[in-house]
């Protein structure tokens, strides 16, 4: 069991992390403080698991199921839960219980902070991104206006139950991208996730090692989320990645993945960091575990600093004066850096051939 503290409101979250052997029944889960939830579940996830989930939906105080893709991350979805929760007649002393990826989680998690004020909460991810990252550090969120997450809260769940069985159903594509942030993560804060990781072919079927590497990726996010909460300056860093990463995922019209366009992000980010004197080792470093965990080491035909131009103009780390990057500069040493336009003009090019396939 884990604890991490939020700072403002000393509201802390309760995290769970099963084994395989120890995962507990849905309704046991669901007892007590937890009993007669209001439930929101991806489909994909009430169809697979329709077993498992059967006797938590019969005794649920109401239920709203959702297909988890991203244009249906939206206020229109939303406004459609809040008027479910409505409809059921869900009042304060009703719990909010989310079962899925990070899709169903932000916008599940961001109606429950809002509806009545603030709802109990807790989340059952079953995404591998969701288990490592999106459960954890109270970010919900939904699109507005072809940007993402622009509208949502800073509101921890009170409780997170991860049972990894549930990756059993995950499609490899979507596992792998959950390992774009496994990759970031240990590059972030713990260099053993690495050797976890180099230490086998075939990490998914791997239990132990699996649970090894989630509970550390919850250790890193936790312990920097805790100080930071509302990202004010350290939280910054788990944006590694993400800057180049968005703007590729959205220059593909959203061919490649969040991770494999997260993946390609680190790499051309590491490229800046040793252009600003950081260790010449970590972009191969990178592109040794992203091989391993089959995310692409490059794009067919590269891409042009001009194509990424006005999408790098939309990511909110942009300022008037710059734009402020999460850099490795070395293992466990990523650094904020705000970098003129000047800068980028420099170095940027030069960074972005290096993802030419
Ligand atoms: N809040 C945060 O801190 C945070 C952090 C990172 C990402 N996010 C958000 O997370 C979202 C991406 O989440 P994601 O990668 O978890 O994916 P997702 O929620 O989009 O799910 C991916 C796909 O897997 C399916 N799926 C989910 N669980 C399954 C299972 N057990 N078996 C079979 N299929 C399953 C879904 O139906 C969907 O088709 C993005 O919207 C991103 O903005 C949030």
């Amino acid at each position: 069991m884990m604890e991490f503290k939020w700072d403002d409101r000393e509201k802390k979250t309760v995290t769970e992390l099963y084994s395989s052997g120890e995962e507990p029944d849905i309704q046991r889960l669901l007892s007590g403080d937890w009993k007669n939830p209001f439930l929101i579940i991806d489909t994909s996830v009430q169809r697979l698991w329709d077993g498992r989930l059967q006797p938590a939906i019969l005794s649920a105080s109401g239920l709203y199921v959702m297909e988890a893709d991203e244009v249906l991350k939206n206020t229109f979805t939303l406004a459609q839960i809040w008027e479910s929760m409505s409809s059921a007649g869900i009042t304060r002393d009703i719990p909010v219980v989310v079962i899925g990826g990070g899709i169903v989680c932000d916008i599940g998690a961001l109606a429950a902070s809002t509806y009545l004020r603030g709802m109990k909460l807790m989340l059952l991810p079953t995404t591998l991104l969701c288990m490592v990252d999106a459960c954890l550090g109270g970010k919900t969120g939904v699109n507005m206006a072809g940007a993402k997450n622009q509208v949502g809260t800073f509101a921890p769940a009170d409780r997170v139950a991860i049972m990894p069985s549930f990756l059993e159903t995950l499609p490899e594509r979507e596992f792998r991208s959950g390992m774009a942030e496994v990759v970031k993560t240990a590059l972030i804060g713990d260099r053993e996730i690495r050797d976890l990781l180099l230490g086998t072919d075939d990490v998914r079927n791997s239990n132990a090692r699996l649970l090894e590497i989630v509970r550390r990726c919850l250790l890193v996010k936790g312990s920097i989320v805790e100080k930071d909460l509302r990202e004010e300056g350290g939280r910054m860093v788990l944006n590694l990645g993400h800057t180049i990463g968005h703007a590729l995922e959205s220059a593909s019209g959203f061919g490649l993945s969040h991770g494999e366009a997260v993946g390609l992000g680190m790499l051309a980010e590491a490229g800046i960091a040793v252009a600003m004197g950081g260790n010449s080792d970590i972009p191969d470093e990178i592109g040794r575990l992203l091989k391993t965990v089959g995310l692409p080491l490059g794009l067919d035909g590269g891409i042009e600093k001009h194509e990424l131009e006005s999408l790098l103009n939309r990511d909110k780390k942009t300022r008037r004066d710059g734009r402020i990057w999460a850099l490795p500069f070395d293992w466990c040493d990523c650094r904020l850096v705000q970098l003129s336009l000047e800068e980028e003009d420099r170095v940027l090019p030069g960074v972005l051939s290096l993802l030419k396939a």
